[in-house]
């Protein structure tokens, strides 16, 4: 048995803070024991920082297979490994996307040796296009949770509640229900639209996307989850009426979750001001109303996880005109800090938001977002709330450099990770 020794930190999970070392075997992986003064044969230094559960991303963009000059799973896996994340759930916006069981597969195969657990999201309809429901129920023995079109919302009434239908009536193995996940944006009028539609699009004459593009898709799917009584998740909501529907919503009983990125909660439309396209994301950045509504969102519970939309594009396909420009920025690595530093949550909101909600949304609660005890899984995040750095897309692991924080001095950053027992960052940097 080899060990590691998380020593001298403050342990922070689901039933709430104390001090204690964490003792991991890192051949099984897991948790052996957790109290003062542990050795093992290895330690790593978490003296003034909190020991939390690893978190989970609901929402990233990996470009493999078929861009991997932007990302790969494994550069990607870094970006979420020094993030602290130690699971995430892949988009199905690759090359091809994933709506068989050979793309799932290899991107499954891919993640296996990454520096945190991949899951791969299955797309909802074949190629993404909104016009016959892919293969879900096949998917999901592969081990397929999350079903969405991301990047695109599904626009077709009739076969959004068929994929309700669907889903819901998958059984797992696990018994885990599958999620069918909404990108919320109706192309007709988001159409020509390349940041939030008000003032500032008028100011700069550029196409503008309306809060309604999304707030109709809310609500129309609102009415399908009760209509079919299957669950959706609303993905990177991003307006103050999308949070008053998902709260009404709520209150009324339904199978309702959401999500919302570090992003929102932290830039607005007056961003664009320059025409830099690393401002350009979909949905866009809106205003200081919306942003305030997102962090109340996240306050009365309305909101269940904080999820990256971590979207990296190589340069020469992103630095184009701000309309040419493909929309998406990186996320991955900044996320915990940035939602500290603008969101208005405390640290202990924001690990929960993190980590064992999304944990819980994406069915992987039984390794990831657990309680830091004897027998659970090694899934850890050291943070140390003091350091400050400096945020410089050019040193991000990420393929790409498209931060929308470059430049910008930070409070707290992750220092090591631990992934199933292996430390993947320590002292800041990934281990491989
Ligand atoms: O900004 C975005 N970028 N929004 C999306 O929905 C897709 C994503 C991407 O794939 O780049």
């Amino acid at each position: 048995m080899t060990t590691i020794v998380l020593r001298g930190g403050q342990l922070l999970d689901r039933s709430g803070r104390r001090s204690g070392d964490v003792l991991i075997d890192r051949e099984t992986g897991r948790i052996i024991e957790v109290g003062p003064g542990l050795s093992g044969d290895d330690v790593l230094d978490a003296t003034g920082c909190v020991v939390t559960p690893g978190f989970v991303d609901l929402h990233v963009h990996f470009r493999e297979p078929g861009d991997e000059v932007a990302e790969t799973i494994m550069s990607g896996s870094r970006c979420a490994a020094r993030g602290g994340f130690t699971a995430v759930v892949a988009m199905p916006n690759t090359d091809p996307c994933t709506d068989s069981a050979s793309v799932i597969n290899e991107v499954l195969a891919r993640g296996a040796s990454a520096l945190c657990e991949v899951r791969p999201a299955g797309a909802l309809t074949v190629g993404r296009e909104g016009r016959a429901l892919a293969p879900m129920a096949e998917l999901a023995t592969l081990g397929v949770r999350i079903f969405t079109d991301d990047g695109n919302g599904l626009q077709d009434d009739r076969l959004m509640r068929r994929a309700l239908e669907y889903a819901g009536s998958i059984v797992t193995d696990d018994g885990v229900p599958v999620v069918v996940a909404q990108h919320c944006e109706v192309a007709s009028l988001s159409a020509g639209g390349v940041m939030h539609e008000g003032e500032w699009s008028a100011r700069l004459g550029l196409g503008g996307q309306p809060a309604e593009a999304e707030e109709l898709m809310v609500m129309r799917d609102i009415a399908l989850a009760r209509m079919t009584g299957t669950r959706v998740h609303f993905q990177h909501l991003s307006t103050a009426g999308s949070v008053a529907m998902v709260r009404a919503a709520k209150a009324g009983g339904l199978p309702v979750t959401a999500e919302v990125t570090p992003h929102h909660l932290s830039l607005t439309d007056a961003s664009c001001a320059g025409f830099d396209p690393v401002f350009k994301v979909h949905p866009p950045l809106r205003t200081e109303a919306d942003v305030a509504a997102l962090r109340a969102g996240l306050h009365d519970g309305t909101i269940d996880a904080i999820a990256t939309d971590h979207a990296p594009h190589a340069p020469e396909t992103k630095e184009h005109p701000f309309d040419q420009a493909p929309p998406g920025m990186l996320g991955l690595e900044t996320a915990l800090a940035v939602v500290l530093a603008d969101a208005g949550v405390s640290l202990d909101q924001a690990v929960a938001l993190l980590s064992w909600q999304p944990a819980a949304i994406a069915g992987l609660a039984d390794r990831h977002g657990r309680p830091i005890a004897p027998g659970e899984p090694a899934n850890l995040a050291v943070f140390d709330p003091e350091h400050s750095w400096t945020v410089r897309g050019a040193e991000s692991a990420s393929n790409s450099d498209n931060t929308p924080f470059e430049g910008r001095t930070l409070n707290g950053r992750v220092r090591h990770t631990i992934h199933a027992g292996e430390p993947v960052v320590i002292d800041f940097e990934a281990t491989r």
